[in-house]
């Protein structure tokens, strides 16, 4: 347990809410989900405010009950929770053949638990990108302590927009968090272009419409030849959607973690490949997961969702992948200037 999430858990009910701000941001949220009228398309319409909503309740929760990473891990015989956690980061690092010095993107950091231990095992630069303004500060307190703040850093924004130029890191991974994606293909971003003063705008509209996706926009940002591998949450080939019970497992674990949907292994598969990546490593492993009260009852009918989904093996949190971006061949190689 991280004393300092029990201390926030203790004072401050959820990340930058003020305490009387809690049951109204609780009420807004649940009314995205199913089993409380909400549908599909307003949550991928709003995954945004959904996510953060749901971070601003949780974080401390999660922090007081999980630590400072904030994904599932299995655990091998004898090993304790933070050590299954610890061998599932090294994990990552080792299947990305990380190396010292290299420039890393962790997708959806959370509070940066495993950005810290990653950057410290491989010796390499990670910059942590989040929606959540309240844990990249809990982050940049964390990484002052842990001593990674000269090397590593956040930006706050979007994976389905990210601010970096293209070809920009090494490596990328990402950890139970793009499962939180509207969409990891195809997505209609709707910029409102404002402009002030007497200058007039270099183009006639006022809404720019941008097709991204978490998948694609990963890829724009990695260097050609470079990997990215992710732990995905994705309801199996078992799960059928006609089912009703299926249906109302995977309601729960959606409500239960601030997800606008579940994708299909193969439905994700499908979307690494069309993003452009190479497929090199591909592992599904079955989950035997173990999170003011209504947060609380949240959480709890979370794990109950994971658990029957994890019983009836039509979910996991565990779909494990590297990708590859493919390496320029030689004529792109000397377009490219080089
Ligand atoms: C379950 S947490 C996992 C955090 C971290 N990978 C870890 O293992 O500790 C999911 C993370 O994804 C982030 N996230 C969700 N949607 C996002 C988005 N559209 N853009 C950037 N980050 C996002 C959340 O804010 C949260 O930090």
């Amino acid at each position: 347990m991280s004393n300092p999430g029990a201390i926030h858990l203790a004072t401050n009910l959820g990340g930058k809410l003020k305490r009387e701000e809690v049951i109204d941001t609780i009420e807004k949220y649940e009314k995205y989900h199913a089993n409380y009228g909400g549908d599909e398309k307003e949550r991928k319409e709003n995954y945004a405010d959904m996510v953060n909503k749901y971070y601003d309740l949780v974080t401390s929760f999660y922090e007081y009950g999980w630590g400072e990473s904030f994904h599932f891990a299995s655990r091998l015989k004898g090993e304790s929770l933070k050590e299954g956690m610890k061998r599932h980061e090294h994990f990552i690092a080792l299947q990305l053949c990380l190396k010292p010095g290299q420039k890393v993107l962790d997708v959806g950091c959370g509070i940066g638990g495993p950005l810290r231990e990653i950057a410290q095992f491989s010796m390499t630069s990670i910059t942590g990108l989040n929606i959540n303004e309240y844990q990249i500060t809990r982050g940049k307190l964390l990484d002052r302590k842990a001593g990674v703040d000269k090397t590593c850093d956040y930006v706050k924004a979007d994976f389905m927009n990210m601010p970096f130029p293209d070809n920009s890191f090494d490596a990328a991974y990402a950890i139970d968090a793009t499962c939180h994606a509207p969409d990891v293909l195809n997505f209609t971003f709707n910029l409102v272009v404002v402009f002030s003063g007497y200058q007039k705008p270099p183009f006639d509209i006022d809404d720019v419409s941008l097709k991204v996706g978490c998948y694609k926009e990963i890829h724009r940002v990695l260097k050609p030849g470079q990997c990215f591998a992710a732990y995905e949450w994705c309801m199996t080939d078992s799960f059928d959607p006609n089912n009703r019970e299926h249906q109302s497992i995977k309601s729960e674990i959606e409500l239960g973690n601030g997800l606008p949907d579940i994708r299909t292994t193969t439905q994700c598969l499908e979307a690494v490949k069309q993003a452009g990546f190479e497929l090199m490593v591909l592992e599904c492993v079955g989950l035997a997961p173990k999170g003011s009260r209504r947060v609380q009852t949240l959480l709890e009918k979370s794990a109950k969702g994971l658990l029957d989904g994890g019983r009836k093996g039509i979910f996991t949190a565990d779909y494990f992948f590297v990708v590859r971006k493919p390496r320029l061949d030689s004529s792109s190689y000397e377009a490219a200037g080089n």
